[in-house]
């Protein structure tokens, strides 16, 4: 059994972070999207892992992630030159799928549950497909599936007007090797993208054995500002140990679960966990409310902020007023002039949303 992680694709909806940087890349609590979903397969005791990269993050995705050694695992990078859906990273994955039973996992997608249960029921039933479904209030924005009460899938569309079910297909599926015929006898949407939805809905018709489990913990597609604040939340309340290194001095107060890494320096600053700071960083009178995730190198000065994530290198200094639910990017300056401002003067780059609430 091997996996696919796909982590190619636009990422158009988490613009301006994604012109710099591969979406999979943007930290979760610190650590990149990407990582969780390697560790959920290892878990599996599956370590054969090709990842489908870009040509404009591959790089980056590679150069940060490595050859999986930090995980156990084997990772094989495989280039898709056109983000053309997800079937066609599956098509371009053939040489290193080979014959295999695979599992499928978008690089921007997390869930609470293990897919040890998931893969032990694809591999006794002998099902060419398994997919992982959860009710949602949108359906439209979303793979739909229609199931019988044997849970066996009956019909599957991708993004439909008129939902036929509240199921949304997760991004997580479990295949075997038919299905590559499957994607084969499909043809491009009218959007232009080999769908997977497609491919497997193609399995349905060729009477193979498609089954769906729904699942009941949280499961996050982190490809929207909102969703990446909510998984950081999540992972916070639930997986942040205190680990306390760095400097702080005898003002600063610290209270909750807070993680501070090597290296950060912390001067009067009040820290309410969860939160956690990266290394290399510089904290002065400041106030980090819960759920703040904070990478490296960051600096803050005379700033309050909470419900936020705030990306290497960032500097801000001097804004009083609370920062809440912002996601700042990599090396982003924000800053005001030492008095009370009397006018606020800008350089915003194309797609940034800016809310003086
Ligand atoms: P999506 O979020 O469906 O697509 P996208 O990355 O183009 O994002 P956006 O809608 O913001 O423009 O993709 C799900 C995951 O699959 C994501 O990690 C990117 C990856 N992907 C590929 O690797 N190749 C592809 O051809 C596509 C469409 C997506």
């Amino acid at each position: 059994m091997k996996a696919i992680i796909l982590s190619g694709g636009k990422g158009t909806r988490l613009r301006p972070l994604t012109y710099t940087g591969a979406k999979q890349l943007v930290p979760v609590a610190n650590k990149p999207i990407l990582w969780y979903g390697i560790e959920a397969i290892v878990a599996t005791g599956i370590t054969d892992i090709g990842i489908i990269i870009s040509p404009e993050t591959g790089e980056e995705v590679k150069a940060k992630t490595g050859d999986g050694d930090r995980f156990g695992a084997r990772i094989t990078y495989i280039l898709q030159e056109h983000p053309a859906g997800l079937a066609h990273a599956v098509k371009i994955a053939r040489p290193f799928l080979g014959d295999s039973s695979f599992v499928m996992y978008l690089g921007d997608n997390l869930i609470q549950n293990e897919l040890g249960g998931f893969l032990d029921h694809f591999k006794e039933q002998q099902m060419d497909a398994l997919i992982m479904l959860r009710p949602v209030v949108n359906p439209s924005a979303f793979g739909v599936a229609q199931v019988d009460e044997q849970g066996r899938v009956v019909h599957l569309v991708e993004k439909p007007k008129v939902p036929p079910s509240n199921l949304a297909l997760v991004g997580i599926y479990f295949f075997a090797q038919t299905i590559h015929a499957s994607i084969d006898r499909i043809q491009p949407s009218p959007r232009g993208e080999l769908e997977i939805t497609d491919a497997i809905q193609n399995l349905i018709d060729q009477q193979k054995h498609v089954e769906a489990r729904q699942i009941e913990g949280w499961w996050l597609d982190t490809g929207k500002k909102d969703d990446l604040l909510e998984a950081n939340q999540i992972i916070l309340d639930t997986c942040l140990q205190s680990d306390l290194c760095g400097e702080l001095d005898a003002q600063t107060q610290i209270s909750g679960r807070v993680q501070i890494g090597h290296g950060s320096k912390l001067i009067n600053c009040t820290v309410r966990g969860p939160v956690t700071i990266g290394k290399d960083c510089h904290l002065e009178n400041s106030f980090i409310g819960p759920y703040s995730s904070i990478a490296d190198q960051v600096t803050l000065i005379d700033a309050d902020l909470e419900h936020s994530v705030i990306l290497q290198g960032a500097r801000i200094v001097g804004i009083h007023q609370r920062i809440v639910d912002s996601v700042i990017g990599q090396r982003a300056h924000l800053k005001t002039a030492p008095q009370r401002p009397k006018a606020l003067r800008f350089m915003i780059g194309d797609d940034c949303q800016i809310e003086l609430a």
